[in-house]
């Protein structure tokens, strides 16, 4: 094409565009003229076949046309439906920007917090690292007990360890305030198990404890867990207690809640008992007040313990406690 053909053609073009009336006839011009394979992108493409020296001028009628073209065709509204031009396309949607959401673990803990607090408890902390004294002596535990074997527990050489239990919270906490004492110690605790469904060697507990120089009854530590109860899992969940044994609490007991599912009835989840396992807990034995240093005739209390991973997973019907710690996006926005 010469540069006066091509001036015909644009000729040509911008009255075909001024004549068109409606929208259809505009695309169809654009795809004539601008298209992908329209008449101009092909005359670009044909650039290399002008003769050199005429290639700039021919280069630049060639988009002078187009600039013309596409301003012309833009004028009848080509692109748009119809609808005036905009800069921007606002009916694309919006960009996600993935809000992070709260880990499981954070929300039993936080929500658990919330919960004791409204009864006056407040948060205490404690190290993961240990000694002898506090994780397992002042908490009246046999010298010889298993929880202390080396393939049980991390130990660091003779007298430190990472805790197996919150417990140690308690003796720490009573060695430093005088009753009466209500807290609750959140946190992290190590024993030596091989990972499965149901284990990790590394997990969450919260402690509990009410200390006071005035009489406290197993009833409070009952009513106090199944006020918790019905907090955490909802509506119709209660507690009962079974006997057991830990050296720091005498009695001691195991205590179940209602099947959160089927409300006691009895259903896959609770294996038809209508009852979770879910804390130990128990009245203070008085061994651990003497090794504290207040006075077992003139102060009482309870004490307790959960594993927050097995709360979050009843919870929440979380099959696999290592999903708690594979921060798979995926399976933690589920609870955003
Ligand atoms: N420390 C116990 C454990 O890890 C849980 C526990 C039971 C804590 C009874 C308590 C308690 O405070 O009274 O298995």
């Amino acid at each position: 094409m010469t540069l006066a053909e091509l001036e015909n053609a644009k000729a040509e073009s911008l009255k075909e565009v001024a004549a068109a009336n409606d929208a259809a006839a505009v695309e169809a011009l654009r795809v004539k003229y601008v298209g992908r394979n329209g008449s101009i992108p092909a005359l670009i493409k044909a650039m290399k076949d002008v003769p050199k020296d005429e290639r700039p001028a021919f280069g630049k009628a060639v988009q002078a046309w187009r600039a013309e073209v596409e301003a012309a065709l833009a004028a009848k509204g080509a692109g748009s439906s119809g609808e005036k031009s905009v800069d921007a396309d606002l009916t694309l949607p919006g960009r996600w920007w993935g809000l992070g959401a709260k880990h499981p673990l954070s929300r039993v803990i936080e929500e658990t917090a919330r919960i004791f607090g409204r009864l006056g408890f407040t948060v205490a902390d404690g190290p993961e690292l240990e000694n002898r004294f506090n994780n397992f002596t002042a908490l009246n535990t046999p010298p010889h007990h298993p929880s202390m074997d080396r393939s049980d527990t991390f130990w660091f050489g003779e007298d430190c360890l990472l805790r197996t239990q919150t417990s140690p919270v308690q003796i720490r906490t009573m060695m430093a305030n005088k009753p009466p004492i209500r807290v609750i110690c959140p946190g992290r605790t190590y024993r030596r198990d091989t990972t499965d469904a149901t284990h990790s060697a590394n997990f969450h507990q919260i402690e509990g404890l009410y200390v006071d120089t005035k009489p406290v009854s197993l009833a409070d530590l009952k009513s106090v867990l199944a006020y918790f109860a019905k907090e955490m899992m909802g509506d119709g969940v209660t507690v009962r207690f079974r006997p057991h044994f830990f050296p720091f609490t005498e009695p001691s007991v195991e205590v179940d809640f209602t099947c959160h599912v089927c409300k006691g009835k009895g259903c896959n989840v609770c294996k038809q008992s209508g009852w979770i396992e879910v804390a130990g807990a128990g009245m203070v034995d008085p061994r651990v007040f003497g090794h504290v240093g207040y006075d077992a005739e003139k102060v009482s209390g309870y004490a307790f313990g959960f594993g927050v991973e097995r709360i979050a997973m009843i919870k929440y019907g979380i099959p696999d406690i290592r999903w708690l710690y594979e921060n798979d996006v995926r399976f933690l926005s589920q609870l955003a």
